[in-house]
């Protein structure tokens, strides 16, 4: 799929630094789109893409070491400004001739510099000492290439940023796109609008409206098949697709019998009934059951439940007739983990929800969102009309509370479940805490425990609720919830779910704990 919509681009080239996906953040709040592109991207492919400016990452690699990651040097006659950060920096002086030297001490965390030069980097921040900045490196810029200036100093780096502001080449030894620099984002600002001189047009407005325009081209008369989940990512893109090409569009729901409660019905009465959107329903949870009756072991669990849901899905939209292309909801993050730094040629992640569905069903892939991050996959939705509380939805697994009920998994258990978990979900929101933490659910432990009711001794079942704080999933803590809301939560379940006389709190974090149980 092409889009006209990206004029003023910015190239990311990335050393492998943890913070790369912060810049692009960063460039994209200012409103300018950006892309994330592995440091050995080819010349004629930069050129290709026409950036107005560029934007070297740190990386934790030291220019010495064997095998440092180096990129073409043709991008500095391409003449166009290059911002380097950190080992960008590094990277450049070496280029260009100068010199990169071992720090005595490996310099990180907060450290504060003295701007010398205000004038194009540093515009608007005043000169002088004492602006707190985040470094983190081991090497630091002993001389500097020729034609440069310093623009700030530190206590360990002599050469905290430089410039050759003729031919608009710039260095920083720290961090700005962290939030540990709080000038940071007014440093990157000042090299795309004054230095690089991009406007600010990205906005979510205008790709809904360039995307809509695209896909309607793209398309023609084609048809489009799009799995729908309920989950942001899926929704969004069907919404999308339906604003382009209306009833060319067929989205399939497979009811696994592992939603949550009143998942399905909230599905059809947004999608089908406010939206007219032609969805097609599928419940398919007996056939599901039956596949995991008597399993209890988690991955065999996921496989069985991916294999029946490519199944399910192909018959359906066999039974819908010829489309041209899938749809998917595959975001920035996941495009990017799979290309950036190791290279083009690391294997691309396939998507938990829908792995394998377009290599088995033979059609061509959309994937609208692919070029965006989650918040701005938000917007979008907002942009489109849904509902907050859909685009606000925590995430929810693939396999659904397959993997929230250890060991095996029955009617009566999912039941459970369902009514714990409905629980959890009402007190965090009731609490203001539904948007504010990653992930808050209930998960049933396939053990009974001793309890008292009345005068009755009961043995019934343990839930646990997990809530979690995280940026982004691949770490976590446990939320430190007001024991007030914990103990509204515990009450409810004991008392009003049959079957339940023990609730615990789940306290780890992740590494080493995973998020979901299984
Ligand atoms: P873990 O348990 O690995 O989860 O810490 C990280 C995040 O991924 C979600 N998750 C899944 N999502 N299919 C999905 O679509 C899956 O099989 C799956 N397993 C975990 C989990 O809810 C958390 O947000």
């Amino acid at each position: 799929m092409t889009n006209n919509l990206y004029t003023q681009k910015i190239l990311i080239l990335d050393f492998g630094s943890q913070y790369t996906q912060l810049i692009a953040r960063r460039v994209r709040e200012a409103k300018v789109y950006c892309e994330i592109h592995p440091f050995n991207m080819r010349l004629e492919t930069i050129e290709g893409f026409s950036p107005k400016g560029i934007i070297l990452s740190g990386g934790p690699a030291s220019i010495y070491d064997e095998g440092a990651p180096f990129a073409d040097r043709g991008i500095l006659e391409l003449n166009v400004p290059v911002l380097g950060i950190c080992y960008g920096m590094q990277y450049l002086t070496r280029l260009l001739g100068g010199e990169v030297g071992r720090s005595g001490d490996r310099e990180y965390g907060n450290a504060t510099i003295a701007i010398e030069d205000d004038r194009d980097l540093f515009h608007g921040l005043e000169s002088g000492e004492g602006r707190s900045v985040w470094m983190s490196h081991g090497d630091r810029i002993d001389r500097m290439p020729e034609g440069f200036v310093v623009l700030a100093r530190s206590k360990n780096s002599p050469v905290a940023a430089m410039a050759d502001i003729t031919r608009t080449r710039f260095g920083v030894q720290f961090h700005p796109e962290v939030a540990h620099t709080p000038d940071g984002s007014k440093i990157l600002r000042n090299f795309l609008f004054r230095i690089c001189g991009c406007r600010p047009s990205w906005s979510m407005t205008s790709f809904v409206h360039g995307t809509v325009k695209t896909l309607r081209e793209d398309i023609g008369d084609d048809r489009v098949i799009c799995g729908l989940s309920g989950g942001v990512d899926s929704s969004v893109t069907a919404v999308l697709l339906h604003q382009a090409i209306g009833g060319q569009l067929s989205c399939i729901l497979v009811d696994n019998g592992l939603l949550r409660r009143g998942e399905a019905g909230e599905v059809v009465e947004i999608f089908q009934e406010h939206y007219g959107m032609d969805l097609h329903l599928v419940d398919a949870s007996e056939h599901f059951l039956k596949h995991l009756e008597g399993v209890t072991d988690p991955e065999e669990k996921r496989k069985i439940i991916g294999r029946e849901f490519i199944s399910i899905f192909e018959m359906k939209a066999k039974e819908l007739g010829s489309a041209k292309y899938l749809a998917q909801g595959t975001l920035y993050p996941d495009v990017i983990e799979s290309v950036s730094f190791k290279g083009p040629s690391a294997t691309i992640k396939s998507h938990h929800n829908v792995g394998g569905l377009p290599e088995v069903m033979n059609l061509e892939l959309i994937e609208p969102l692919r070029e965006l991050f989650k918040d701005e996959v938000r917007q979008v939705g907002v942009e489109l009309g849904l509902p907050r509380e859909l685009v606000m939805r925590q995430p929810f697994p693939g396999p659904g509370l397959a993997v929230r009920i250890l060991g095996e998994i029955t009617r009566e258990r999912l039941e459970i479940l369902r009514s714990a978990d409905a629980i959890v979900i009402e007190e965090i929101k009731i609490a203001g805490l539904y948007e504010k933490v990653w992930q808050s659910f209930a998960v049933l432990l396939p053990i009974r425990t001793v309890g008292v009711m009345g005068d009755e001794r009961t043995y019934e079942n343990v839930i646990a609720v997990r809530i979690v704080d995280s940026l982004d999933a691949m770490t976590a803590d446990w939320s430190k919830v007001p024991c007030e809301v914990l103990g509204r939560i515990s009450n409810r379940i004991i008392n009003s779910v049959k079957g339940v006389n023990r609730v615990v709190y789940d306290i780890s974090s992740k590494p080493p704990s995973t998020i979901e149980w299984e």
